[in-house]
């Protein structure tokens, strides 16, 4: 049974371009994402993106599923709409075939131990088979633990 269904058009048609990417793009500054290789772009997860090879991408990490364009757009309406944003979903495009070849995902994860604090994951990294051994792997790492390093600076990130 769909979560949001009846609602997902209407908000997709009423979200502005900006709107469409899973979380804010200015939270990978400069300082996050460092060396990026050229051709490459390191932004947030689109909702184009499934048009971009994404769940192809995602089937290299595990079993994806037929997972229809309705489903996908429920799904990252869900994401994109938690509050403080719990799910970032990073990934690299590669400019020259327009497909994402690489993601990963900062997961906040909410807790009361530890004074309420809050916990940041990084889960399910994925590079596309044809553009392993690059250090792309490494670099999407790398980004994610930068990323909740400033983040934490305001939620208290463990
Ligand atoms: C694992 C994966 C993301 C690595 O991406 P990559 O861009 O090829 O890796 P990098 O080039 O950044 O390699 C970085 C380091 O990790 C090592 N490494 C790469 N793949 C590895 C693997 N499967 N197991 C252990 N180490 C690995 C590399 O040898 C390299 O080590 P070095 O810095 O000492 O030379 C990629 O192989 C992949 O998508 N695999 C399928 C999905 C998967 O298993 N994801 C991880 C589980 S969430």
């Amino acid at each position: 049974m769909p979560l949001l269904q009846p609602h997902v058009e209407s908000i997709l048609k009423s979200a502005g371009s900006s709107g469409k990417s899973l979380f804010d793009a200015s939270v990978l500054t400069s300082e996050v994402l460092g060396n990026v290789p050229e051709g490459l772009a390191v932004r947030p997860l689109h909702i184009a993106d499934f048009d971009k090879g994404y769940l192809d991408l995602l089937s290299q990490l595990t079993t994806v599923g037929p997972v229809t364009r309705e489903q996908f757009n429920e799904r990252f309406l869900v994401m994109q709409h938690t509050q403080p944003t719990a799910y970032y979903v990073v990934v690299i495009e590669d400019e020259s075939s327009q497909k994402v070849v690489g993601s990963a995902t900062l997961v906040i994860e909410w807790k009361f131990i530890h004074s309420a604090s809050c916990r940041g994951r990084v889960e399910d990294v994925v590079i596309d088979a044809n553009m392993r051994g690059k250090k792309l792997g490494a670099l999407l790492n790398r980004i994610l633990v930068a990323l909740a390093k400033n983040i934490g600076g305001f939620l208290k990130l463990l």
